[in-house]
């Protein structure tokens, strides 16, 4: 049985030099597939280094909303260097991209701003996105809905136990990741969410170093651990781990072109 890691940080610097050598045990440890997502330069780059030393292992570049630089001029010349660097083969997705006021709510106009250009520089490319969105559900479905949508079909990454975002990303025609999150015993609605996403639509992943699953918590994250998400999305899916592996392995393959 193999999983694909929709969304895993070996480009953080958590794991630091530690990532080549984690890569290159990963088929032997269950995982078949990972996207690593860029959320800056730095970040992207890396994220492209790391694919091309291993064929199972997928890039996104992107600018996160916690990094956008702190003038509209600014951000045009980070986005200028993020399309040189979707050149690369490996890079399969522009992110992780969106909005977050949970960190800081004094530049949503620029977080706004940076989101809507990449959302563009994604639909020329003819890329899916990978969001990013916390504390902000509203603005990121006017944005969604009423401004620019994705026009492949994209990933509602690290999926919010909200209703109505996911919703509207169910209607956008958006796959739906789940992450550590939904194992967690205080995730209220997790189950009902999981409920509203039909098997297609669903992905899996860490969002490793961070929020590991049951029984991790307080540890650090590592692909290795998407089984634990599986399993628990599975059961509420009612669905044989075996073939909840191979569906989400299949959907994986199907939004990122690969
Ligand atoms: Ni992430």
């Amino acid at each position: 049985m193999e999983f694909f890691d929709t969304h895993t940080h070996y480009n953080d610097e958590k794991f630091k030099q530690e990532a080549e050598k984690m890569l290159n045990e990963l088929k032997q440890n269950g995982i078949g597939g990972i996207v690593i997502p860029g959320f800056n330069i730095e970040s992207s780059e890396r994220a492209i280094e790391l694919a091309n030393k291993n064929a199972s292992v997928y890039c996104s570049v992107g600018i996160h909303p916690s990094d956008i630089e702190n003038s509209t001029e600014k951000i045009d010349e980070q986005i200028c260097k993020i399309r040189d660097l979707i050149k690369n083969e490996k890079v399969v997705a522009i992110g992780e991209i969106g909005l977050d006021y949970h960190w800081t709510q004094d530049n949503k106009e620029l977080q706004k701003y940076a989101f809507k250009k990449q959302i563009e520089l994604a639909n020329e490319q003819k890329l899916p996105i990978i969001i990013h969105t916390r504390d902000c559900v509203q603005d990121m479905i006017d944005i969604l809905s009423k401004e620019i949508s994705p026009m492949e079909p994209s990933i509602l990454h690290c999926c919010p136990f909200n209703r109505e975002l996911v919703k509207e990303g169910l209607k956008l025609n958006f796959y739906i990741s789940f992450a550590g999150p939904v194992t967690y015993k205080n995730a209220k609605n997790a189950e009902e969410i999981v409920k509203m996403v039909p098997e297609e639509k669903i992905l899996i992943e860490t969002d490793s170093p961070y929020l590991p699953p049951e029984p991790f918590r307080g540890q650090r994250n590592d692909s290795t651990k998407v089984k634990y998400i599986a399993q628990k999305v599975a059961e509420i899916k009612n669905i044989p781990l075996e073939e909840f592996a191979k569906l989400t392995f299949e959907n994986a393959k199907k939004v990122f072109k690969i």
